[in-house]
């Protein structure tokens, strides 16, 4: 047997080199290359072992049937997923330590076993990051007590999967986390590429062939750059992040890959003390604390995913002390600086003597352009010191001539404006010849809006004549 040979892995990017470096060249990071013992096979050494069995080749026709599911029984889960858990397919659930990764499997796999039980197969939960105490009393706390759960405190990989392999009943098993996973034989840290790639390769080939659920919890740090979810991502069938401010309650599920259904979509759940709750209708959620006629807020029609969304954008303008200070809550910093550079530019406000403060209420995060107009309009509203139509919801794109600009799927954020009882929309003029109006929802007025101007002589209809806010 050849000796190990020593190589380098970029613990951010998985690049082997056959020496060190203080930069990968492959991703440009800094200090991320370590050593690590070659695994003793390569499966490319070892193709010789499959020598006279060869793949045969088909055609496009023959049958396809849509893969089965096994619901999550949480239709927030089961929306990022496409529609449930795949058999035989991984799932890698990627998010911030504390976010609630653990929590929202915990209550999944319950509810799974709960259902699965009954048919015979079994719901298995690894853990190696709590004992069976804290799991144990976790689930008490989240009043899963009696679900039938298999649960085990382990890292060491090979005794896992050959628990897995004596549980061929096994539906579902959770691994939390893949971080922690370590394979004997290989000299490398848990958590480093090397081990993470070969435990999460291990647990994969196994799920394939037994047409379990695998579900991987990975953990990201603030940057991005822990280097176990990165080389996962190719490797499993669905990546779904869970996001949120551990300030706030809320939390977003999402999905960045799916090889099974659509991605983009979110699920939206709230931390409560008995755990994540399902939110049905987000919009309802993060507007219920809205007051009606404070100026400075105005309610944005989004579009998370394939899901409309309407959040209230806060704006709050103060006399300045010295240099004015923009501070921004879940939007973007550099998109706020031009937009208030628009206004003043192309309508003739002045912020320049004004603290700026930007919240998005609630704690999401949006990253849609088309919220240049809900947030021009409560910057103007709170520059004007009048409160914005209250039943009326903002969006569309803003330009540097202040033109504003079409944003995509108005007609599913004006139905959604409708079904929670808004009355108004201000949005992009039409302005390409024979573009389709959308169609406006009953009870839903449209004022279309093609500069900010027009926002500006809403509220301060004589700002022209005497650079006033009046009323
Ligand atoms: P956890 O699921 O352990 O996070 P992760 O697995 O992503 O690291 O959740 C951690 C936080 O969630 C913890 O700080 C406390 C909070 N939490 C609640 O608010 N309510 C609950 O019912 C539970 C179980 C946790
Ligand atoms: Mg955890």
């Amino acid at each position: 047997m050849a000796k190990p040979v020593a190589r380098f892995v970029c613990q951010a990017c998985g690049a082997v080199t056959s020496k060190w470096a203080g930069r990968c060249e492959t991703c440009g990071a800094w200090n991320t290359i370590a050593e690590e013992a070659a695994a003793g096979s390569t499966p490319g050494r070892t193709a010789r072992s499959t020598a006279g069995r060869a793949i045969g080749f088909e055609g496009l026709e023959g049958h396809a049937t849509p893969p089965p599911r096994a619901p999550s029984g949480m239709a927030e889960f089961d929306r990022v997923l496409g529609g449930g858990f795949v058999p035989g397919s991984a799932v890698l659930l990627a998010g911030d330590p504390g976010i609630g990764k653990s929590t929202l499997l915990l209550q999944a796999a319950a509810r799974i076993a709960d259902q699965m039980g009954k048919a015979g197969r079994r719901v298995l939960y690894v853990s190696g990051e709590e004992s069976l105490d804290q799991l144990r009393l976790r689930a008490r706390r989240l009043g899963l007590g009696a679900a039938p759960l298999g649960l085990a405190a382990s890292i060491d990989l090979r005794a896992i999967v050959a628990g897995i392999e004596a549980t061929p009943e096994a539906a579902l098993v959770v691994i939390d986390s893949i971080q922690t996973m370590w394979v004997d034989g290989i000299e490398a840290a848990p958590g480093s590429v090397t081990q993470v790639r070969a435990a999460a390769f291990e647990l994969i080939r196994l799920a394939k062939l037994r047409g379990f659920t695998l579900v991987l919890v990975g953990h990201v740090t603030r940057e991005g750059t822990i280097a176990g979810p990165r080389v996962l991502e190719h490797m499993v069938d669905a990546v779904l992040h869970f996001e949120g401010d551990r300030g706030h309650q809320f939390r977003i599920l999402r999905g960045v890959k799916n090889r099974f259904g659509a991605t983009d979509e979110i699920g939206v759940f709230e931390m409560t003390e008995q755990g994540l709750a399902e939110v049905t209708n987000p919009s309802a959620l993060f507007l219920a604390e809205r007051r009606g006629n404070v100026a400075g807020s105005a309610v944005f029609a989004g579009i998370e995913g394939t899901r409309p969304v309407l959040v209230e954008v806060q704006c709050l303008l103060a006399p300045a002390a010295s240099a004015p200070r923009r501070a921004v809550v879940g939007w973007d910093g550099g998109r706020l600086a031009m937009l208030l550079a628009v206004l003043e530019a192309r309508a003739g406000l002045r912020f320049g003597a004004s603290d700026v403060y930007l919240n998005i209420a609630g704690g999401l995060r949006i990253a849609e352009p088309a919220a240049d107009l809900a947030v021009a309009a409560a910057l103007v509203s709170a520059a004007a010191a009048q409160p914005t139509d209250p039943g009326a919801v903002y969006f569309g794109e803003v330009g540097l001539s202040g033109e504003v600009r079409q944003v995509a799927q108005a007609e599913a954020r004006l139905k959604e404006a409708q079904k929670l009882g808004f009355t108004s929309a201000v949005l992009p003029r039409r302005v390409a010849r024979g573009s389709r109006a959308p169609a406006a929802p009953e009870g839903i007025a449209l004022a279309e809006t093609g500069h900010v101007t027009d926002l500006v002589a809403r509220f301060m209809p004589r700002h022209g004549e005497n650079k006033k806010g009046t009323s």
